[in-house]
């Protein structure tokens, strides 16, 4: 029998991280370059209901009954077979992904989906999205505590994103085509800790930080109809004024401030930390004719890997 194998996207966030998860809108983006991919084997000589899930990428190779309960691989599979009401049959599932860990580009998020999309079809019962983007959810909580849920939304949907919690995302239709690249400092950051971080800070003084969770929620608006209108002469400054705010709110770092700035310099529209921060990628809005120019000013600024992506 051939393996039945599912992809998802990786993601990035154009604007309105972190005020997102205090009910602020954010806009975010599928990253296509970047995939996870889950193949699901049928092994019928192997004891009944046995799985093996092996995760290269992350050194993983055991029986699913052996791994904790709050393992996000192990909860993700247990969530595909509570919904589906019942145990998979015996099989091997291989989980890979390009998407670099704890970067800000949805690695978890994609690999949930990729999970959850490869495992219902290998069941027979393929989930629709709106299932597969509410189990994500679910693990996306392992991954950091009080998430907003953009992630696993843009992550299962593949398209640009305006996004309030707890509200169904709009999807968005681009008015002219806009080029990005993101870059990697090549520090890991787990978003479970900026996310803390900006919690602690918003409890000690929530005046400062509801004003610019505010203001990025207003840049995040702006930015939608530069968005929707095509016009990145519009849109790249307001990636600027995000990312001060995103500086106020402590979630920048000099890797990454080094990263935004060489961009800015080469000649991009505008430039901003992606994601949680402190590590991870910074994204660049650029003309299609600079994007090798800046790719390569990024590299010599230190980026250790410099990906392009065109929405349209
Ligand atoms: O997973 P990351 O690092 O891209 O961060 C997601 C965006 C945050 O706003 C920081 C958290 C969230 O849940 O929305």
């Amino acid at each position: 029998m051939p393996a039945v194998s599912a992809s998802a996207p990786g993601k990035i966030i154009l604007l309105g991280e972190h005020a997102v998860v205090y009910g602020r809108p954010a806009l975010a983006l599928p990253l296509f370059q970047v995939q996870a991919r889950v193949a699901v084997q049928a092994q019928p000589l192997a004891p009944a209901g046995q799985v093996i899930l092996s995760a290269p990428d992350i050194s993983v190779q055991a029986d699913l009954s052996t791994l904790p309960q709050d393992d996000s691989l192990a909860k993700t599979i247990r969530l595909a077979e509570a919904e589906l009401g019942g145990r998979l049959s015996a099989c091997r599932i291989k989980v890979s992904s390009t998407i670099p860990i704890a970067s800000g580009l949805g690695s978890g998020a994609a690999v949930s989906v990729a999970l959850l999309r490869a495992v219902s079809a290998f069941a027979g019962t393929p989930f629709p999205d709106e299932t597969i983007n509410r189990l994500a959810f679910e693990v996306e909580k392992l991954h950091h505590g009080t998430p907003s849920g953009i992630d696993n939304t843009v992550i299962t949907f593949g398209k640009p994103v305006y996004f309030k919690k707890g509200q169904p995302p709009i999807a968005e239709k681009p008015g002219a085509a806009f080029t990005f690249l993101a870059a990697g400092t090549g520090v890991p950051s787990p978003t479970a800790v900026t996310v803390g971080d900006v919690r602690q800070g918003w409890q000690r003084d929530p005046e400062y930080f509801n004003a610019l969770f505010d203001q990025v929620g207003r840049l995040v608006d702006q930015a939608r109809s530069a968005l929707e209108s095509g016009q990145a002469g519009v849109l790249g400054p307001l990636m600027d004024q995000n990312q001060a705010a995103l500086e106020s709110m402590g979630v920048s770092s000099p890797e990454l401030e080094r990263l935004v700035s060489a961009a800015r310099q080469a000649g991009a529209l505008g430039a901003k930390l992606s994601g949680g921060g402190r590590g991870g990628n910074i994204i660049a809005l650029v003309e299609d004719a600079q994007a090798a120019s800046i790719s390569a000013a990024l590299e010599a600024a230190g980026a250790v890997q410099v990906l392009s992506t065109r929405i349209f």
